[in-house]
């Protein structure tokens, strides 16, 4: 396995790896149709393309078989020159080689690759071919730098801990710290939270972690709420009958919605609420774990939400 990170001077010169880097990964079915013509991606990067700066392509190669030459299995193309999206590339390259992380490139068609970007199917056997004991598992979904995935991991050995989030350069912070502290309990999956019952098979999950996930307040993004009636189905789909969900949050808004969509829930059962956690002695030491959006939020003065609930 070979990782490049190549910085391109011109659009056309980008524009022209972008089209082949798509086709190929098209060919692999690893990119949708609709992602098959390449063009700028985000505004960022159209900024940089008029302006004429560099844009930085980073892709991965992988030595076939028998051939001399390289195919090309998975790209990210990102487009600042700058130190930090270097880093972030850095990330994206060494997070390949990570034993503890899954990614899912494309969520129309979801299937995963571990280690070396060799494909995987994991759903219905985490425990057999990851953990290598049958101990329960706890997701942590929306995990960013998966502080409770690593946290929770250290205090419950006999439980197995996988953090989700869609952002690799913030799992990669959350696989390297479970790697450095010798944790075969904490796993890490790159993926939409959308698409959980393509990973995990019915019952597979014990517990789910929600640990400050994106309050998108505009009535018209409440699909995206990663408390929302959608959302809950997605977690009935893999959890035991009657799993434990916890959410941590800051906001106030958030937290209500929460509360009401579960309560209208008749398959739901809300066992704790607390509106400021630190306010009192507490009842569950692990709510004493700190995420990054937490401490953000505590620097800003704000309180902390917390409830726990099962789901059948
Ligand atoms: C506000 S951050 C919180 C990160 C972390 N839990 C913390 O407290 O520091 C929300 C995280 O949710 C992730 N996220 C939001 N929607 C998601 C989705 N549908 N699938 C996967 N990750 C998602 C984002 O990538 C982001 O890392």
């Amino acid at each position: 396995m070979r990782i490049y990170l190549l910085k391109m001077q011109r659009y056309d010169e980008a524009r022209a790896i972008g089209v082949l880097l798509c086709r190929i990964l098209h060919r692999n079915r690893m990119v949708s149709e609709k992602k098959r013509k390449f063009a700028p991606r985000n505004r960022r990067l159209a900024n940089n393309v008029l302006k004429k700066r560099p844009v930085w392509v980073f892709a991965a190669f992988k030595t076939a078989k028998n051939y001399s030459f390289f195919q090309i299995i998975g790209q990210r193309c990102l487009c600042h020159p700058a130190m930090s999206r270097k880093n972030k590339l850095r990330k994206f390259a060494e997070i390949l080689s990570f034993p503890n992380v899954y990614e899912c490139y494309n969520v129309q068609e979801p299937s995963l690759v571990g280690a070396n970007m060799e494909p995987v199917e994991m759903k219905g056997v985490w425990h057999r071919d990851h953990f290598k004991n049958d101990h329960p598992i706890t997701l942590e979904l929306a995990c960013g730098g998966g502080e409770y995935t690593v946290d929770l991991a250290r205090r419950f050995p006999e439980r197995n801990f996988i953090g989700i989030d869609i952002k690799g350069n913030r799992l990669w912070q959350g696989a390297k710290n479970a790697l450095d502290g010798g944790l075969h309990n904490a796993a890490f999956l790159r993926t939409r939270i959308e698409v959980l019952s393509a990973f995990f098979a019915p019952g597979e999950v014990s517990e789910i972690w929600i640990t400050f996930p994106d309050p998108f307040p505009r009535e018209s993004k409440e699909n995206r709420r990663l408390t929302s009636p959608m959302f809950l189905e997605r977690y009935r789909e893999v959890l035991v009958p009657g799993g434990l969900v916890h959410l941590k949050h800051d906001d106030p808004h958030f937290f209500r919605y929460s509360l009401r969509v579960i309560e209208s829930d008749p398959r739901c059962t809300l066992l704790y609420e607390n509106q400021d956690i630190y306010a009192t002695p507490m009842l569950y030491p692990e709510l004493g774990i700190q995420t990054l959006y937490e401490g953000k939020h505590l620097a800003a003065g704000k309180t902390i939400k917390y409830l726990r609930c099962t789901i059948s």
